[in-house]
C-alpha cells in the first residue's frame, strides 16, 4: 500500500526543472519525459532474461535509444516501428532478436521487410504462418496464443477471449503447428498477452495457460514471453504491482519447461505502459475558465488530439496545477476540456463519454495544468484533428533538457497534400 500520496494537486517543477522555465522555453502543450523514471522501471524488471519494450506505448526514437542503452530490446507492430527501431540504433540483423515483429496480419510491405531483413516474427494468425512460410521457409517463429480469456482496463484494451481479434485461438494450436511443419518453420517461441492494464490475478492465470500450451508444442521452444499488460498507478489509491511475485510465477513455469525439455528456456516480458507511463507529463496552459450553468470549466490548450485516452477509454489521468501568480490551497470542482470543436474534448470523463468534474486547485487563466502519467499511449495516439500540430516532446535526463521532437509547423500539416492541376 502507498503511504505517501503519489499525486499532489499542485506542482512547481517537472524532473527538478521549473515549469515556468519549461513553458517559456518550449511553449504549451508539450510532452515532457523523465529519463530516470524509465530507468527505474527497467531496473525493476531485471530478473527477466529479456525485457522487450512494446514501443507502441511511446516510440520517439530518443526513448527507444534510451531503452537500447539500458539493454532493452523492442517489439515492432508495423514497418514504421521497425524503421524507428533502426533509427534508434537497433540492429535488425543480429541473431539476438533485438527487434521482433508482432502482429495479427502481414500487410504486404511488412512481409517483404521481415523476409528481407530476416526479422523474427511473432505470428498472430494461421495466415501469417502460411504467408511467412511461403516467402521464407525454414525459419524459427513465435506464436502469439489467445488463451481464450482476457482482461484489460477497458473492453478496448482486452486482448484475450473470443471478442478479441488478437492471437491464435488456443484450440487451433495443433493446426498451426502443422502449418508450420508444412513450411519447414520451427515453433521456437510462445507469447501471450491478454490485455493492457489488467490485474495481477488475470496476469498470473496466463502462466497456467502458457504452461499447458508450451507442453503441447514441446522441446522446440526456446523462449516464452509473458507479454505486457503490467498496470501502473494512475490514482492515489492504485497499488503498485508486485513485480517480484509476478516474476516468481513465470520463473516457475520456465523452470518446469526447462526440466521437461532438458534445455534452457528464455523468459521474456514485453511491457509498454509499465516502462514509460509514469515518466510522462503533458504540460498545458489554462486559456479560459467559464461557467456553464452550475458547472465550471477549465479549458486548456491541449485536446484529445494530444491525449486521446480519456475520450477513448474514459481513462483517468492525475492532474496538477502550476500557479503563475499567487498560489492557493483552495480547491473546487472543475471539468477540464480542450480547444477542439467537439464536445467530447474533455479530459475528465468516464468510459461511455460521461463528463465528470475533478476536485482541483482554484486556478486562473494563465496557470499551467499538468496532465500526469501521460508517457504511455499519449503522444503516439495523437492526431492532427482540427489541424492542430503535434506537440513537441522533451526528454529531461539528469537535469539536462533535450528537445526530442519539435512541434509541428503549419507547413508540416499540409506537407504531402496537393491540389490537382
Ligand atoms: N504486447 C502486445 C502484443 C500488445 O498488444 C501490447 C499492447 C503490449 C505488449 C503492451 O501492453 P502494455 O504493457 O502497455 O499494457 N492504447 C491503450 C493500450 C493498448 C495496448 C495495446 N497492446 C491504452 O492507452 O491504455
Amino acid at each position: 500500500m502507498n503511504t505517501k500520496q503519489l499525486f499532489a494537486p499542485t506542482r512547481t517543477e517537472i524532473s527538478g526543472i521549473s515549469i515556468a522555465d519549461l513553458a517559456s522555453k518550449f511553449g504549451t502543450p508539450t510532452y515532457f519525459y523523465d529519463a530516470q523514471t524509465i530507468r527505474d522501471r527497467i531496473a525493476q524488471l531485471q530478473q527477466f532474461d529479456v525485457i522487450r519494450y512494446a514501443q507502441k506505448a511511446n516510440s520517439n526514437i530518443a526513448i527507444l535509444n534510451l531503452m537500447r542503452l539500458e539493454g532493452v530490446v523492442v517489439d515492432a507492430v508495423s514497418t514504421g516501428e521497425v524503421h524507428r527501431a533502426k533509427a534508434a540504433g537497433y540492429d535488425l540483423t543480429q541473431a539476438d532478436h533485438q527487434v521482433v515483429y508482432t502482429a495479427d496480419i502481414f500487410d504486404r510491405t511488412a512481409l517483404d521487410l521481415v523476409v528481407e531483413h530476416n526479422i523474427p516474427v511473432n505470428c498472430g494468425s494461421p495466415d501469417m504462418i502460411r504467408q511467412l512460410g511461403t516467402a521464407a521457409p525454414g525459419r524459427e517463429i513465435t506464436l502469439r496464443i489467445n488463451p481464450g480469456f482476457g482482461h484489460g482496463h477497458s473492453a478496448k484494451t482486452n486482448t484475450g477471449g473470443d471478442t478479441s481479434k488478437h492471437g491464435i485461438w488456443h484450440e487451433q494450436l495443433d493446426e498451426c503447428i502443422a502449418i508450420a511443419k508444412e513450411h519447414n518453420l520451427t515453433v521456437a517461441g510462445l507469447h501471450m498477452h491478454i490485455g493492457s492494464g489488467t490485474d495481477f490475478e488475470h496476469l498470473s492465470q496466463v502462466c497456467d495457460a502458457m504452461l499447458q500450451t508450451a507442453l503441447k508444442v514441446g522441446a522446440s521452444l526456446k523462449t516464452i514471453s509473458a507479454g505486457g499488460g503490467l498496470p501502473t498507478p494512475y490514482k492515489n489509491d492504485d497499488v503498485n504491482i508486485d513485480v517480484d511475485r509476478y516474476f516468481q510465477l513465470w520463473d516457475a513455469v520456465r523452470k518446469q519447461l526447462e526440466s521437461e525439455f532438458g534445455h534452457d528456456v528464455s523468459l521474456e516480458i514485453e511491457p509498454g505502459r509499465f516502462l514509460v507511463a509514469e515518466s510522462g507529463y503533458l504540460l498545458t496552459e489554462i486559456r479560459a475558465i467559464k461557467k456553464m450553468g452550475e458547472k465550471l470549466y477549465y479549458l486548456v490548450d491541449a485536446g484529445f488530439n494530444n491525449l486521446a485516452r480519456p475520450i477513448l477509454y474514459g481513462a483517468y489521468h492525475p492532474m496538477s496545477i502550476a500557479f503563475t501568480g499567487e498560489s492557493t490551497s483552495e480547491v473546487q470542482d472543475a471539468i477540464v476540456g480542450g480547444p477542439l470543436c467537439e464536445s467530447g474534448d474533455i479530459f475528465t470523463q468516464e468510459e461511455g463519454g460521461f463528463v465528470c468534474s475533478r476536485e482541483l486547485p482554484v486556478a486562473s487563466v494563465g496557470d499551467y495544468l499538468v496532465i500526469e502519467c501521460a508517457g504511455a499511449y499519449g503522444f503516439v495516439m495523437g492526431s492532427n484533428y482540427n489541424s492542430k500540430p503535434y506537440a513537441a516532446e522533451v526528454l529531461i535526463d539528469n537535469g539536462d533538457v533535450h528537445l526530442i521532437r519539435r512541434q509541428q509547423t503549419n507547413d508540416d500539416l499540409i506537407a504531402g497534400e496537393s491540389i490537382p492541376s
